[in-house]
């Protein structure tokens, strides 16, 4: 019989993927706007911090569905290495899902303009507290953008194994592992070729 991660954990991992694929389009889009479509851009600009603070909600829930939630083990012909290169991966992946929304609460909190953040034009979102008072705004934001977008391209890299990775599994290992997260697909019989 093969495991599969829960229905809840498969619905949160391709919402929140999505989810953050689309962020990391918008985020580079929206600021490349030039100022003269302001109003466009400001849209934008609720829009993904309504998206963001969403992913950061999602995350936390699936955060806490993981600790309390043992997932499907990893088949038996996988070496030591590979297995901690999955494990960090995925830790790192739930520490990118928290941190980025967080650094992005974080940058608009301490920006000098203190503007409103109004998630979906309905709930009114407010700053982080300390940020919100730091003594140079301008050096902090600055710096808390060069850490948004780091982390966003440092979850791009790490995306790009993984899919590489559950690729890998799938059509030269053989094995489940990218059953495990699939809610449609049939799984094999075996757990996997030996390499
Ligand atoms: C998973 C969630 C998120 C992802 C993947 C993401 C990704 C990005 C990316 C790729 C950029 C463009 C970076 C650049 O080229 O300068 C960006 C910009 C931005 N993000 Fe996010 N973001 C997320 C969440 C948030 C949240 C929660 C907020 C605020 C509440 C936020 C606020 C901003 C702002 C204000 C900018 C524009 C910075 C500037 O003007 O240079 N982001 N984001
Ligand atoms: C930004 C997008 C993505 C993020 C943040 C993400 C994150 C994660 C995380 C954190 C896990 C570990 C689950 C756990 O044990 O708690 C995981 C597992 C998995 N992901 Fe993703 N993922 C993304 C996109 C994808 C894509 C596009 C694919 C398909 C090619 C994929 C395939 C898988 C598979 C097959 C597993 C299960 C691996 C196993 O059983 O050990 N993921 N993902």
């Amino acid at each position: 019989m093969t495991e599969r991660y829960s229905t809840i954990a498969i619905l949160l991992h391709w919402l929140i993927a999505l989810l953050i694929v689309g962020m990391v389009g918008m985020g580079l889009y929206m600021t490349g706007l030039p100022d003269e479509r302001m109003s466009e851009k400001f849209e934008l600009y609720q829009l993904h911090k309504s998206f963001g603070v969403t992913v950061l909600f999602l995350s936390l829930v699936r955060l806490i569905w993981r600790l309390t939630h043992k997932p499907p083990s990893l088949p038996g012909h996988m070496p030591d290495w590979e297995r901690f290169a999955a494990k960090a991966t995925h830790w790192a992946f739930y520490g990118l899902m928290i941190g980025i929304p967080l650094s992005g609460w974080a940058m608009v909190s301490a920006s000098p303009w203190n503007l409103p953040t109004v998630l979906f034009g309905a709930i009114d979102w407010p700053h982080l507290p300390y940020f919100s008072t730091v003594a140079d705004k301008k050096a902090v934001e600055g710096m808390l953008k060069e850490v948004h977008e780091l982390l966003a391209f440092g979850m791009l890299f790490l995306l790009v194994l993984h899919v590489a990775a559950a690729l890998k599994h799938h059509f030269i290992n053989r094995d489940n592992v990218l059953c495990h997260m699939l809610p449609v697909v049939k799984p094999r019989e075996e757990s996997g070729k030996k390499q």
